[in-house]
């Protein structure tokens, strides 16, 4: 498939982008959807200049924008000397080509870039073969027609040669093929990923996924938690996917993290399984952190965006513990921001950090330890007097729901997450027998 590579080299890294950023009368999302599309662009590695917001009641369907706002993106183009244009809409091919016809640059719409960082971020090899796959369907029409007029302004920069229609032929060919391919092993690989998946079930760590909307922070937290793990099995992760590692410090032993690509809002319909391929860890993990940018006005708003696209790829049983990231900017009283909020079962929901600042690690990574063990401890507990510490203790975490006293001693009425339970045998090592037996005799 050598020769069809150059067609797909779409390595935008540090390329010059002017970006349009289109939207309807009384649209009072507009800003807010332009500083998002402006980030996208940078994570897919282009340089911003600038951007130009057009307004579009009825779309021109020669252009998508109007002919005046068209001229207005050619003189910007030409002023900064951008070599790329982004379009934060969907364009149709024929919209595409004569865009870039008239400005001389490569236009790039939204579900384009949304693929180019899918691309950059696909670990897992169905992941890869999605992303492809999605890409050449997408560019299908677009590249192999499309880009003849922009070889003769500027002289050919992304290495297609001269296609005449004989050549056009030859490529649709050569693209299906290659489309029929990927297909084939992407259903191959599906097989193998279930029997994969069956026999991790059988005997491994517990897999803990990040998701959350783009920026949110996950990358950022993702190194803050796995930072200094420099273990020898580390190697083995890091070797295979960059983007998993072990996690250390939990109380119900080690767990594996992985961190997965950013959620967006109006994802193109046809890049759902090509996003959905690189979510495979998500949707096989134990417990997902759902990070949140908890700065964020409209963080509400995106925690259903996540969670609606979740249910959609599948992962929406899959057990959540939300992470209200980037305290640090958030109004306090300069006092510590991090805390826990639990649930009515007394389950750890909701846990307040920054990533940056590694306030609120250790609460995050008890809570996963609390929430990877899961089990709660109810039982009664019978402690003679000399164990006053322990029953302090117990009462301090809320784990005493009643007691009674006698000349023995108390009886404690426990009801508490056994992983909140298990360090005390470690703290308390005096009284550490009686914990034990309860934590051996407690059911769950
Ligand atoms: P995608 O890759 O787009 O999905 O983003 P992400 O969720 O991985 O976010 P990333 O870790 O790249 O962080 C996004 C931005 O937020 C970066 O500029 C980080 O420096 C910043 N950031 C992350 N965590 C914190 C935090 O705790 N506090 C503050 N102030 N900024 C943070």
């Amino acid at each position: 498939m050598q020769e069809l590579n150059s067609f797909f080299e779409r390595n935008r890294k540090g390329e010059r982008a002017l970006l349009v950023t289109p939207y309807a009368r009384g649209d009072g999302d507009a800003q807010r959807r332009a500083d998002e599309f402006t980030e996208l662009a940078k994570s897919a590695g282009a340089q911003v200049l600038d951007r130009v917001s057009a307004r579009v009641d009825v779309p021109n369907p020669r252009f998508y924008i109007g002919s005046g706002k068209a001229d207005e993106v050619l003189e910007r183009v030409r002023a900064l000397d951008a070599d790329l244009v982004l379009v934060d809409h969907a364009l149709t091919p024929v919209q595409e080509r004569n865009l870039e016809k008239h400005l001389g640059v490569r236009v790039v719409d939204r579900a384009g870039l949304i693929l180019d960082i899918f691309a950059q971020r696909a670990r897992s090899h169905e992941g890869k073969l999605e992303v492809e796959l999605a890409q050449l369907k997408h560019m299908a029409t677009r590249l192999v027609r499309g880009w003849t007029h922009l070889e003769r302004q500027r002289g050919g920069a992304i290495g297609l040669r001269g296609p005449g229609e004989t050549q056009l032929e030859t490529d649709r060919r050569l693209l299906q093929k290659r489309v029929d391919k990927l297909q084939e092993r992407i259903d191959k690989v599906g097989v193998q990923r279930d029997q994969q998946r069956r026999a991790r079930l059988r005997n491994t760590l517990p897999r803990v996924a990040l998701v959350g909307y783009t920026n949110a922070g996950k990358s950022t937290l993702f190194n803050a938690l796995t930072q200094g793990n420099a273990y020898a099995a580390d190697q083995l992760f890091a070797t295979l996917d960059p983007t998993v590692h072990r996690l250390e410090g939990l109380s119900c032993g080690p767990a594996v993290l992985a961190d997965t690509v950013g959620f967006i809002r109006e994802l193109p319909h046809d890049l759902i399984a090509a996003f959905r391929a690189t979510l495979t860890e998500a949707r096989d993990a134990d417990l997902l952190l759902h990070v949140v940018d908890a700065a964020d006005p409209e963080r509400d708003e995106l925690i259903t965006v996540v969670d609606e696209v979740l249910h959609e790829i599948g992962a929406g049983e899959v057990p959540q513990l939300l992470v209200f990231n980037k305290v640090d900017v958030l109004n306090g009283d300069g006092q510590s921001r991090s805390r826990i909020d639990r649930d009515a079962e007394n389950s750890p929901s909701r846990v307040w950090i920054s990533a940056t600042t590694g306030e609120g690690l250790d609460s995050l990574r008890g809570a996963v330890g609390e929430r990877l063990s899961g089990g709660r401890v109810r039982s009664e507990l019978r402690l003679p007097h000399e164990a006053g510490r322990l029953r302090a203790k117990l009462i301090e975490l809320g784990a005493v729901t009643g007691e009674h006293y006698d000349e023995h001693g108390w009886t404690l009425a426990i009801d508490a997450p056994r992983a909140m339970l298990a360090p005390l045998a470690g703290e308390l090592r005096s009284d550490a027998r009686y914990l034990k037996t309860l934590l051996e005799h407690a059911p769950d």
